[in-house]
């Protein structure tokens, strides 16, 4: 285990903003889905984060998001704790989160979509949440499509539409859970360049079995197993560290591994 208790990105430098976690704990019954996680996240950083399934990454978002509650530890953005308090609060003061699965009203236009996010995710009142809605989709390349019924989109523009929800939101920081899964590999570089383009202003950690997709964005990676932090480092050293060549190649097979590492 090393560099676990160490500077995270960008720690200490409050100036620039972002989500600081220390001693976070969770467990569910016998499972621990968090052992003492601590990380942290600069504004204009992306910290991606690996691990096999079942190692607590998504659980790591609930925690953040407030859809869990921590038995301990705290989470703190721009210096304001948030472990206090539920989702809706958490989400007015910047917490945005985008999942694997989109989940459009798929009856919607994209741009309704992208318009219940900011009244509902910000708080917003009705013409800046219009504003917000109309910056989003500008923003991940939906505005033509933004009298598109969600349902019709292609899979990209879905995941397109998940990105534009969260930044409807008004996101401080922007949690993506695997958003890359499913599409084709020119498909994945074109949302590795959407987010590249959206980490300026926003703290990123991005959940991705696609190792390359992670190594192009993330600053910093941090890998996961059984809800302890086994180590952060620059993306290349921690895809070929020792810890995760025996997690991936040792004990689950190469089938597991992260895409493009084995
Ligand atoms: N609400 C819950 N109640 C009970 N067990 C849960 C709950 N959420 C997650 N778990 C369990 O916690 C472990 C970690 O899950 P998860 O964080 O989704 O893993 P990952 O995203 O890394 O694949 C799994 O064993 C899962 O079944
Ligand atoms: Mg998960």
């Amino acid at each position: 285990m090393r560099n676990t208790t160490g500077p995270g990105l960008g720690e200490g430098d409050t100036a620039s903003g972002g989500l600081v976690v220390r001693g976070l704990c969770k467990r569910y019954g016998a499972i621990v889905v968090a052992d003492q996680v601590a990380l942290s996240v600069a504004r204009g950083q992306c910290l991606g984060v690996i691990g096999p399934n079942g190692a607590g990454k998504s659980s790591l978002f609930n925690l953040i998001t407030g859809v869990a509650r921590a038995d301990a530890g705290s989470i703190r953005l721009d210096g304001v704790e948030l472990s206090g308090l539920g989702p809706a609060a958490r989400a007015r003061r910047g917490v945005a989160r985008a999942f694997q699965i989109p989940q459009p009203f798929a009856h919607l236009s994209t741009y309704e979509n992208a318009l219940a996010a900011a009244s509902f995710g910000a708080g917003l009142s009705a013409a800046a949440a219009a504003a917000q809605a109309w910056d989003a989709l500008e923003r991940t390349g939906l505005a033509p499509r933004a009298r598109t019924p969600a349902g019709q989109l292609t899979l990209l523009d879905r995941k397109r539409l998940e990105l534009a929800k969260g930044l409807a939101a008004r996101p401080r920081v922007l949690l993506l859970d695997e958003i890359a899964g499913g599409l084709t590999e020119p498909e994945v570089h074109q949302l590795v360049e959407l987010v590249q383009r959206l980490k300026p202003g926003l703290a990123l950690i991005w959940i991705e079995h696609i190792a390359q997709a992670l190594m192009a964005v993330a600053d910093r990676i941090m890998v996961l197993n059984f809800g302890c932090k086994l180590l952060e480092d620059r993306p290349q050293a921690a895809m070929h560290s020792r810890e995760v060549q025996e997690i991936y190649m040792g004990v689950l097979g190469e089938s597991e591994a992260p895409h493009g590492l084995a």
